[in-house]
């Protein structure tokens, strides 16, 4: 959805207004429209919600979010969800959205810029392969106001919208590359997508093949590629502005489609494994929103990407690798990839000295917790089995990172959604985006 930010808009211009209101308010957002709320009987329940026809705009729906001393977050997102929703099946082309109150623990500006950026979310499906398109899906995109709170001035307001636009495409970035198929997303492919996006967003992109990989020995990428017919790429994404003051390096797991390998995954669900390389995907979309938002932080992103494959070429259990550090790994499992191309991907960001390292992976199914220790032909094993398989996957990674301030966010349970949820469409989430643009603003604060 396009989301402008306007407290006035022209009410004949609008299909529906979508008003969002706890129990028993008094206040309606708009005063000309005041009357609607109290003719409505409407008492503002978390579940319910009205839909009364007007002059203008032709429909208001009025939706409840429960007691206002009790409203979170999750709440909103839910009733803005919801109104995506329903804009498209109702064939709505222009809505306006007014959620008279702050968002807990965020002042106006903020709370105003996660409406926004929920909003612009919320009629979000993957549809590219859809060849018969329902009604409600054509028309072109929906174009959304969204009414905000009452002590922002003009100039905050502009500012708002403009960075929730750099937000929200970076956050489509993820999802449209996280949602599409294997088959199309190969490392070459995505390594295109890091270039275009580089480009339109002024980011340097530098993109290396095999043989570069190889003159940099990144054993354990090089490992997990030997069984596949896709070339290996390594991005490397660098946001410089003139006045930053720290620098950032961000990696991403960028695995095009896990099978396991020769360790080869169960046939249920593994179509899931396309959704392995939304750690890389999270990174370029965090650097394109970054740069968008002109942010005063230096950030390069390291990308290691290939796809996991069997064949008669492909690396082996027992297989001990030399990764970029010269460590040495012992195979045991060689569905346990991700920390390979990571270890390589770390050691390099890690020589850049970077003030912080944050990476991002859908690293694995584990969490049960427990830390398991054995005896080793290499310098460590690349699986512990799968107790405790969170930790020691983190653990294995930090044997390549070589810096301060280090954080690593297994996304494996956020990064996709198998289901639709109250809260947004199923497949890929965005997720990484949000977390680490409001971890960058709070540096360039600092
Ligand atoms: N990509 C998977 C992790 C994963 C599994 C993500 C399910 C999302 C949903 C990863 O490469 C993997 O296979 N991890 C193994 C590690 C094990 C072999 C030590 C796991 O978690 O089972
Ligand atoms: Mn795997
Ligand atoms: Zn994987």
């Amino acid at each position: 959805m396009d989301v402008t930010l306007n407290r006035e808009p022209k009410w004949s211009k609008i299909d529906h207004l979508f008003v969002v209101l706890a129990e028993n308010e008094k206040h309606f957002p708009i005063k000309s429209l005041q009357k609607i709320l109290r003719d409505s009987g409407f008492k503002g329940r978390s579940d319910e919600t009205i839909t009364v026809l007007s002059d203008e705009p032709r429909k208001v729906t009025l939706i409840g979010v429960g007691e206002k001393d009790k409203l979170t977050l999750r709440a909103i997102r839910c009733a803005i969800y919801a109104i995506g929703k329903t804009a498209k099946k109702q064939r709505d082309r222009s809505i306006a959205v007014a959620v008279p109150y702050e968002v807990p623990d965020l002042d106006a500006a903020d709370s105003t810029r996660v409406l926004a950026d929920f909003l612009a979310q919320a009629d979000y499906k993957y549809d590219t392969y859809i060849t018969t398109k329902k009604d409600e899906d054509g028309g072109g995109p929906i174009r959304a106001t969204l009414i905000p709170l009452d002590n922002l001035d003009a100039k905050r307001i502009k500012q708002i919208e403009s960075q929730s636009r750099a937000i929200r495409s970076g956050i489509r970035t993820v999802r449209d590359l996280g949602n599409a198929p294997a088959n199309v997303v190969t490392p070459t492919h995505l390594a295109d997508r890091a270039e275009e996006m580089a480009r339109a967003a002024g980011v340097k992109c530098t993109v290396y093949g095999r043989k570069e990989i190889e003159r940099m020995k990144m054993g354990g990428l090089l490992a997990v590629n030997s069984g596949s017919a896709q070339e290996p790429r390594f991005i490397v994404l660098e946001y410089s502005p003139k006045k930053a003051r720290k620098h950032v390096a961000l990696v991403g797991k960028g695995i095009t489609f896990d099978s396991g390998g020769i360790s080869i995954k169960p046939a249920d669900r593994m179509e899931e494994m396309k959704f392995d390389m939304c750690g890389a995907a999270a990174v370029i979309g965090t650097i394109e929103a970054a740069a968008k938002l002109e942010l005063p932080v230096k950030i390069t992103g390291a990308i290691p990407s290939t796809d996991n494959l069997p064949s008669g070429s492909a690396y082996k259990p027992g297989d001990i690798i030399t990764m970029m550090s010269g460590k040495t790994v012992e195979i045991v499992n060689t569905d346990a990839e991700g920390r390979m191309i990571l270890g390589d991907a770390l050691h390099y960001a890690s020589q850049l000295k970077p003030d912080h390292l944050i990476d991002y992976a859908t690293l694995t199914g584990a969490c049960v917790i427990a830390l398991a220790s054995e005896a080793e032909w290499a310098d460590m094993k690349n699986s512990g089995g799968r107790w405790g398989g969170a930790i020691t996957a983190a653990m294995f990674l930090k044997e390549f990172v070589d810096c301060p301030s280090w954080a690593h966010l297994d996304i494996a349970g956020t990064a996709y959604a198998e289901h639709e949820t109250s809260r947004e469409a199923r497949g890929a989430t965005g997720a990484g985006v949000r977390v680490t643009v409001a971890f960058l603003e709070s540096l360039s604060r600092s």
